[in-house]
């Protein structure tokens, strides 16, 4: 599976060890950004991934910044995006198996390395539903 990663300066460190565990899974990683905890502006690199992510280029996507909060909130203007804020692991399956969620979110200020990595295994490797009625909330908003 193809995944696109991002982050700004809060979610650097965190997004290298996603990166890393990833790969040794096995997983195809587009880095998007940022490249250091040099400042920067999480929109930047949120509108990157999410544009990775209409176009194909990737299936999902994982986006961290010092709360997660930002890069949600940007990621969620995007069209075509349904990005979730996580920071536990029931969460994170459940918006897969329900919302169908493309991004997940998480904040490297909220949450250490061992749980993000658990809730982003979970999100990698839990289906949508593909429920009727979960397909039918989503369109009322998608
Ligand atoms: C950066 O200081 C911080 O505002 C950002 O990483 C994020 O938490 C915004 O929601």
């Amino acid at each position: 599976m193809k995944l696109v990663i991002g982050s700004d300066h809060g979610g650097y460190a965190l997004k290298q060890e996603i990166i890393q565990h990833l790969q040794a899974k096995g997983y195809e990683i587009m880095d998007i950004g940022c490249e250091s905890e040099a400042s920067c502006d999480y929109p930047d690199y949120a509108k990157k991934a999410c544009a990775a992510i209409r176009s194909g280029e990737a299936e999902l996507g994982i986006l961290v910044c010092g709360t997660g909060i930002g890069m949600s909130m940007a990621a969620n203007k995007e069209p075509g995006i349904r990005a979730s804020l996580c920071h536990d692991v029931f969460s994170a399956k459940a918006t897969r198996e329900h919302n169908d969620a493309n991004i997940l979110c998480m904040g490297a200020r909220v949450i250490g390395p061992g749980l993000a990595l658990m809730i982003t295994d979970t999100f990698l490797t839990t289906p949508f539903s593909n429920e009727e009625r979960h397909l039918r909330r989503i369109r009322k908003y998608s």
